[in-house]
């Protein structure tokens, strides 16, 4: 099976087997069989943070969960969906159950159980903000197993469940802890610009979401049109003393303080200083109008994609001496 239409960067490889799943019983009746336990495995979401760059001899797993249920007491809210609800319908049900937290994530690709993995975040909130617990599979036993907040160990695009627990755990559903009395976050210079623009002094839920989805689709390619998988690297996160370095060279150099007393510095500017800003090489390039995504102009290879980000990558080091890393999976 061709898995083209299971990843946003549209690359064209073959899986060996594939598999969709439903439900937690589905599953439990997967992992029974001994051909599946003898396959190397690879789940999938959205597919919106993954690279193929050659056919997967192994089995894929697609995550269909569905259901999205909340409970409200007083102005608390707490809503589980099912691994396999795209995230923004989720945070569309969310908006329109005038449910806080989730709008200044709207537009993020993927799918719900996809977020915790590596902590999705944009506009001033991670999913660590609003997240309660999750549960998921446990490979090895077949049972289903809750993880709290604290056992997440979540970080800057991190998680237990791309750390210490990869490949042990398939999540199934994710439980979130929301507000029916909005705290509006519109610390992110570019939401209250875009609220000014509109003329909205108080903006609610439904006007953040409207203001961020317009924001994504001005700045970020459409994955149904131009393959690509978001940010596909990390914003670097240095220490400060290398920062004096760089700032001494580049005095403009786009950075933020880190609660640890570390310095993250835009990706995105670094490799837009290095040139590469909507450059097209052969079948990929960047984005024009954010350097930090790359993109399938048609027909590009995984390996095509991966070498020309190789190429970015000794670029930002010779020029900044800082290593990009990339937040993409490469398989
Ligand atoms: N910038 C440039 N040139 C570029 C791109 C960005 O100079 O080509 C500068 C911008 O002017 C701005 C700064 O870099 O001063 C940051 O840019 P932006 O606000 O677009 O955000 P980002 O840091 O590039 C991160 C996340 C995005 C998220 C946005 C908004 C990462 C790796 N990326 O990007 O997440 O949507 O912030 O909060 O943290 C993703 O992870 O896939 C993703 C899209």
């Amino acid at each position: 099976i061709s898995l083209k239409p299971y990843n946003s960067f549209g690359i064209d490889v073959k899986a060996h087997f594939f598999a969709e799943i439903f439900s937690e019983d589905d599953l439990k009746e997967l992992f029974q069989r001994d051909l599946v336990n003898s396959q190397k495995l690879f789940i999938i979401g959205g597919g919106s943070n993954v690279l193929f760059t050659q056919d997967y001899n192994g089995l894929v797993i697609k995550i269909s969960i569905k259901g999205i249920k909340s409970e409200i007491i007083e102005d608390k809210v707490s809503v589980t969906a099912g691994a396999g609800e795209v995230w923004n319908d989720f945070v569309n049900y969310c908006v329109a159950h005038h449910f806080a937290g989730v709008e200044n994530l709207s537009l993020i690709p993927g799918t719900v159980g996809a977020s915790p993995i590596q902590n999705i975040g944009a506009y001033g909130v991670e999913l660590k903000d609003v997240f309660d617990s999750c549960t998921a599979f446990e490979i090895k036993t077949g049972t289903i197993k809750t993880f709290t907040y604290a056992d997440c160990h979540f970080g800057y695009r991190e998680s237990i469940f791309k750390g210490e627990l990869k490949g042990q755990y398939i999540i199934t559903s994710v439980t979130f802890r929301l507000s029916s009395s909005a705290k509006i976050n519109t610390s992110y210079g570019a939401i209250e610009t875009e609220l000014q623009a509109r003329g909205i002094e108080n903006p609610n839920i439904a006007d953040v979401s409207a203001a961020v989805s317009h924001i994504r689709v001005s700045k970020l390619p459409d994955p149904s049109t131009i393959g690509n998988a978001g940010s596909f690297f990390k914003n670097p996160v240095i220490e400060k003393y290398e920062f004096a370095d760089i700032v001494a060279k580049h005095p403009d150099v786009v950075h933020y303080s880190t609660p640890d007393d570390k310095i993250k510095l835009a990706a995105g500017w670094l490799i837009e200083q290095c040139g590469w800003k909507g450059k097209i090489v052969g079948n990929t390039g960047t984005w024009k109008n954010q350097a930090l995504v790359l993109v399938n102009h048609g027909g590009a290879t995984g390996t095509e994609v991966y070498q020309f980000s190789e190429q970015i990558i000794d670029s930002v080091k010779s020029t900044f001496g800082v290593t990009l890393e990339r937040e993409v999976n490469i398989l």
